[in-house]
């Protein structure tokens, strides 16, 4: 049988996970579902990169050991996967004994083979990377990846003789491993490849810096290079350096799937080290690009990263899983907002698959005494042109053809296409139509609705194979929903083929499998930003996504003089029109007014620094507009629930107030 193992990349734990590191996660596991549901002899494996400067740093101003860090944070990466129903075969932590001896036996085996030795150097560090940068890499004097300020380190250090291994390292991106690419896609393997062919310098693979990793064998001081640490993970999961080497001996070597960010540590450094080793290097590399928010990579250290947790509460987790595949083109970077997520949501979940599904199972309920059809089509005319059973041959050979070349979009693109050609052959057929042209009778008529709905729910149950690696609770459940007792799991290639779907099989009622989603309800309704404006000093998620309450919301961060804001943005401010009913001057202070403001049917303290342009008699009986949502602020001693929009008058810096017509009703919504 053949064997394929998948890894993701171990997660640094200094931050709780977002929608970076679930993506990674997610269509790792795709993959690997996609394999086992093909009959291989499949492992996938994920973890936690425990050691470092990052890690370091997060305990010192907690005041407390890294490991406490790292038991605390281990777990939530561990438990927002089960969440997402990621099927990983083993969980790393590179604190783990099992880890240490196997990066100590490589270490040993580089050591011999001459490559290692000690010097001193200097250079910019980029600690969020854990990496040194040469000056012609740097982007403004900063870091690349980013764009942060990077610090001159210098230190004695080992060397690992890269600059040897460059020639071997062309030679394996010409060749490729075993006929295929060794980095998946095209312009990845071009970007390592240029990279070697300007030259490799020796890399820096000890610190004494730090003291939060590994001891490094045989130099007493250092501790290994967290990417050296890190990148063997691969191996010590599969016993390497340890007695047993039986799952190493099976499944080495791996496919890793890693976002471009990490590319050139597991494309250039990581074979290098194995070729060094005497090891046989990673069966390929797999490069997905960046989810983008504002046009920059999500990272912690830049604070514009996306959570999952809103989403997740509001649709559920496949409806991410889907997101997340059929949003990307697989390989190339795109940018994450709600609005998309929203809008794929009700294109391709709520009305593509869940009303199809419903309709299509309400008939045969209705036809059939609450059952499927009781025979199978035999007459090959539906599905305007091609038979029923053609159609769905084609979209699972598209299917199978996207996720064998990477095009995890054009898999869900598939999906969708047999979704719609369902969808389109019950309103072109019409089964619910009694009166009919030629009329039918009434055997006729029971034979029609049977060969349509056969079709109909039979192309609904290879489309829930088809979803099986992408959404695979949705499978689950629209096996259910179609009288089947099968799981995503258990769906193996033989279940593509067209006809499985039980004759009679009760058919249970049952709600909306994906609800169509509001788009002003959702963003009205929201309880956090989207995302962290600021970095979220703790407390980690250790609780299930869907059940945990939501974090407080953090304060946004001005957004820079011009700088372009997304719409949910703009649509957390709550801007209603108010009628002042009283106002005074507060007592002490020159510029602010205090109103009594109704808005609708409540009634609010509102100050404004508005008196130097405003009597009392001036405001009270008129209409303003107030932002109705912000937190209470108190100013000169009086308490203030929302503030009072005004034009600042470029003459005078005096505030010009925004006037409403009267007609329009106080409480009433400005956006
Ligand atoms: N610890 C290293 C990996 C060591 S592997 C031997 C690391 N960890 S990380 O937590 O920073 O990132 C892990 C993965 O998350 C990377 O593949 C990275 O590309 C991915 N993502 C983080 N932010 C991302 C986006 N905004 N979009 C997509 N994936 C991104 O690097």
């Amino acid at each position: 049988m053949a064997r394929r193992y998948f890894t993701t990349p171990i997660y640094y734990v200094n931050d709780r996970p977002h929608i970076g590191h679930l993506y990674t996660t997610v269509v790792t596991d795709a993959f690997a579902r996609y394999w086992r549901l093909r009959g291989e002899d499949v492992r996938l494996l994920t973890g936690t990169d425990e050691h470092g400067q990052n890690i370091e740093k997060v305990a010192k101003k907690e005041g407390v050991a890294p490991i406490v860090i790292a038991d605390r944070h281990a777990p939530t990466f561990k438990n927002l996967w089960q969440e997402f129903g990621i099927s990983n075969d083993d969980f790393i932590r590179t604190t783990e004994p099992r880890h240490r001896k196997g990066v100590e036996e490589i270490i040993r085996r580089i050591d011999a083979a001459g490559d290692l030795y000690a010097a001193s150097h200097e250079g910019w560090y980029c600690a969020p990377c854990e990496a040194f940068y040469p000056e012609k890499d740097l982007v403004d004097g900063k870091c690349p990846v980013h764009g942060t300020a990077l610090e001159l380190q210098k230190e004695e250090n080992v060397f690992f003789r890269l600059s040897r291994y460059g020639h071997r390292l062309l030679r394996l991106y010409d060749e490729g491993v075993d006929g295929r690419p060794f980095v998946f896609p095209e312009t990845r393997l071009n970007e390592v490849r240029s990279f070697v062919t300007a030259g490799l310098k020796d890399l820096s693979v000890s610190r004494t810096s730090i003291t939060w990793g590994l001891p490094f064998p045989g130099r007493p001081g250092h501790v290994v290079y967290v990417w050296l640490d890190a990148l063997v993970n691969y191996v010590t999961a599969l016993g390497f350096g340890s007695g047993d080497m039986s799952l190493y001996e099976r499944y080495w070597p791996g496919i890793h799937v890693i976002g471009k960010d990490i590319l050139r540590f597991h494309a250039v450094y990581w074979p290098a080290f194995l070729m060094s080793a005497g090891m046989p290097v990673p069966r390929q590399i797999v490069g997905h690009g960046w989810w983008l928010r504002d046009a920059r990579k999500m990272s912690k250290s830049v604070g514009n990263v996306v959570r999952p947790d809103e989403l997740v509460k509001s649709f559920g987790v496949d409806a991410l899983r889907w997101h997340f595949l059929a949003a990307m083109s697989f390989g190339q970077d795109a940018s994450f907002s709600d609005e998309d997520f929203l809008a794929g949501y009700n294109a391709d979940l709520a009305n593509g698959l869940g009303n199809t599904l419903s309709r299509a199972v309400k008939m045969s309920r209705d036809f059939f005494g609450g059952t499927t059809p009781p025979k199978k089509n035999k007459t090959k005319v539906s599905f305007e042109g091609p038979s029923a059973a053609a159609a769905a041959r084609k979209a699972t050979e598209d299917w199978k053809n996207a996720f064998e070349g990477y095009r995890l979009q054009d898999a869900a693109a598939s999906i969708r296409a047999l979704l719609g050609a369902i969808d389109a052959e019950i309103t072109a057929r019409e089964p619910w139509k009694a009166a009919r042209q030629p009329a039918f009778s009434s055997k006729e008529l029971f034979d029609f609705r049977s060969d349509v709905l056969f079709d109909c729910l039979e192309a609904l149950r290879v489309a829930a194979c088809m979803l099986a690696p992408i959404a695979p609770r949705t499978a689950t459940e629209i096996f259910r929903r179609l009288g089947i007792d099968k799981r995503a799991e258990d769906v193996r290639e033989s279940d593509l083929v067209w006809g499985g779907l039980p004759l009679n099989a009760p058919l249970p009622q049952a709600p909306p499998l994906f609800p169509r989603a509001d788009a002003k309800e959702y963003f009205a309704s929201k309880e956090t930003p989207v995302t962290d404006q600021k970095a979220d000093p703790s407390p980690f998620q250790t609780a299930p996504l869907a059940t945990q309450a939501a974090p407080a919301p953090a304060a946004p961060a001005p957004a820079p003089a011009g700088a372009k804001i997304p719409i949910d943005d703009f649509l957390k401010l709550d801007l209603r029109v108010g009628e002042v009913v009283a106002a005074e001057k507060v007592e002490k202070s020159k510029k602010l007014m205090k109103m009594t403001v109704k808005l609708g049917e409540e009634v609010r303290t509102i100050v404004g620094g508005i008196a130097t342009a405003y009597t009392a008699e001036q405001l009270v009986g008129r209409k303003f507009v107030f932002v109705a949502n912000l937190a209470p602020a108190k100013l000169m001693g009086v308490e203030s629930n929302g503030m009072i929009l005004a034009a600042t008058l470029p003459e005078t810096g005096e505030p010009s107030l925004l006037m409403v017509d009267p007609a329009v009703p106080s409480g009433a919504k400005v956006k």
